[in-house]
């Protein structure tokens, strides 16, 4: 009989392998989590989402208050000025108070959390494993499963769930410096303790667009370069073009289809090299230019974290991308390890890796998961936010679908032009035939939370129609969907 020292252990406790531990103790399964890091959570708690969101919210009070913008609701301020120490400590306490919060859940579900780095050590020679592990020295040889080895001792289990995220993908010839604060990764972003004079954002992804903001409100010039001709890829096409005017407006500078070539730092700046992507593109024509920046921030994407995990020593290979390939039960090619969130294809989003970590302990623990890949939101969490579900129009017509599309400005909306935010509009976007919802595009001070209500109807296979005759609370945003999904078939009312 098998004998391990867990049923399952999640290498990771990113929103996926903390997430995941949890089910699978709920299901009853014997669980660990493996995380190197001083506090659990992952990137997103401890250097992603949570910290971005709370200076976005931090500098989003803070313009508001520097900008005028309140005086039309004659709140009078006399100089407002920013504490970045009291904001840094803010967000940091938000950090401490999620992070210690799984820990605690940790407990109350009975994870036990092996602290340090995992490292696969068993090469798996005919399905037979090595004697031993650290709670049973002296346990027989078992058939399957693995043996991994954390802090000098080796754990063995039945089933490994690799969750190990991703980190930051380098620009060769721009190296990061983290401490000296002039170029800097996201982690190095979030942390700086004066506001730059002048950022230079490398990537108009979500990164770049979400800090870039926040240190624009709080009193940076920021230039995004992008290599790209509109920002934010992957994202319906009207949202990108709305996006670029939306940003210049708010004060961003945009170097669209430029790329950086190199950086030199002397002293407190750094000189960028900037080159067209192509010789026919580039905001600067086809001439090499310089920028000068007191801070630079490296946001060109993210790439699974795989080293130092000895894969090898199973025989588990990556594909062209870097990342581990699963099957729909997130399987792997080698028996009793699979793999979930950041580090498999998909988009790298927290929400993916968490509905990826209670379906594999759901398949572990029962054979059954549910991942619906197809309908899984994104977010960009500026002011307003650019949000998007399913398929951009683009892709529907790559795919050669028949497709109907409405679409409804938030200038026409009632709450939205009452509070002062007309930037944005909704899209859904429907096939023509039957009227199902293919994709849904939003830009609007709450596109975050308006695009809840469209996945649902997606995950419920709903109409345009279904969406146009459910009953929308007055005033809201959200009436903004219902009037979108009416122009599906030419019959808004506010417009
Ligand atoms: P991760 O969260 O990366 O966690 C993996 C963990 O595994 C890490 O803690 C790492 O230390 C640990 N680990 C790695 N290797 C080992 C090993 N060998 N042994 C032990 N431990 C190991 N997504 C959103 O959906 N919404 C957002 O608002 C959002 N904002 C973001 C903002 C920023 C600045 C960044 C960088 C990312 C943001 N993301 C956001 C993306 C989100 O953070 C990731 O998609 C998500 O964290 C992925 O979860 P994961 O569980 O796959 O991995
Ligand atoms: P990204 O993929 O969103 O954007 C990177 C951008 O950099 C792209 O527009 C790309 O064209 C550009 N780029 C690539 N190489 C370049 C070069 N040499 N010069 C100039 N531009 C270049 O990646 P980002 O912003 O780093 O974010 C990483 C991941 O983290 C994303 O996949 C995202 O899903 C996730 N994330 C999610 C957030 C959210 O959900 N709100 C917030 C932040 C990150």
């Amino acid at each position: 009989m098998a004998n391990y020292d867990y049923d399952v252990i999640f290498i990771g406790s990113g929103p996926g392998g903390y997430v995941g531990a949890i089910r699978a103790a709920q299901l009853g399964l014997k669980t660990a989590c493996v995380e190197s890091r001083e506090t659990l959570g992952g990137t997103c708690l401890n250097v992603g989402c949570i910290p971005s969101k709370a200076l976005l919210h931090g500098s989003e009070k803070f313009a508001e208050a520097a900008d005028g913008s309140l005086a039309r609701y004659g709140v009078k301020l006399g100089k407002v000025e920013l504490d970045l120490a009291v904001l840094q400590a803010d967000k940091a306490d938000a950090v401490k108070g999620l992070t210690s919060g799984i820990e605690f859940l940790f407990k109350k579900n009975k994870v036990d959390w092996l602290k340090g780095t995992a490292k696969f050590v068993n090469p798996r020679e005919g399905g037979e494993l090595r004697q031993g592990s650290a709670s049973s020295p002296e346990a027989p040889a078992f058939a399957g499963g693995h043996t991994i080895t954390v802090a000098g001792k080796d754990y063995t289990a039945k089933e490994i769930v690799i969750a190990t995220g991703s980190s930051v993908t380098p620009l060769p010839g721009v190296e990061v410096d983290n401490d000296k604060g002039i170029i800097v990764d996201s982690t190095g972003g979030l942390a700086l303790t004066k506001v730059p004079t002048h950022m230079v954002v490398i990537g108009g992804g979500v990164i770049g667009l979400e800090l870039g903001s926040v240190w624009r409100r709080l009193g940076a010039k920021v230039t995004v370069v992008e290599y790209l001709d509109a920002l934010l890829p992957g994202m319906d096409m009207d949202v990108r073009k709305d996006a670029a005017k939306i940003f210049k407006k708010q004060g961003m500078e945009l170097k669209l289809g430029t790329k950086v070539t190199g950086a030199v730092v002397k002293g407190k700046k750094a000189t960028l090299t900037l080159e067209p992507a192509s010789p026919s593109t580039g905001s600067g024509g086809a001439v090499s230019e310089e920028l000068e920046a007191d801070c630079v921030l490296v946001a060109i994407g993210r790439r699974p974290n795989v080293a130092g995990l000895n894969i090898e020593a199973i025989g588990l290979t990556l594909n062209a991308r870097g990342q581990i390939d699963t099957a729909a039960d997130f399987r792997t090619s080698v028996d009793g390890v699979r793999a979930i969130g950041d580090v498999i294809p998909g988009p790298m989003l927290a929400h993916k890796a968490e509905d990826e970590g209670i379906a594999v302990a759901e398949y572990i623990a029962t054979g059954i998961g549910i991942v619906n890949h197809a309908v899984i939101p994104g977010v960009v969490y500026t002011n307003p936010e650019f949000a998007g579900v399913g398929l951009t129009e683009e892709q529907a017509k790559e795919q050669g679908l028949a497709i109907k599309v409405g679409k409804f400005p938030m200038m026409a909306n009632s709450r939205a032009k009452t509070n002062h935010e007309p930037d944005g509009f909704v899209k859904v976007i429907a096939d023509a035939a039957t009227d199902k919802v293919l994709g849904a595009w939003i830009i609007s001070t709450l596109a975050g939370t308006m695009i809840a209500e469209v996945a649902l109807a997606m995950e419920f296979g709903a109409t345009s129609e279904d969406i146009a005759y459910t009953c929308h609370a007055h005033p809201t945003h959200a009436e903004a969907v219902k009037e979108a999904a009416m122009a599906v078939t030419g019959k808004p009312i506010h417009i």
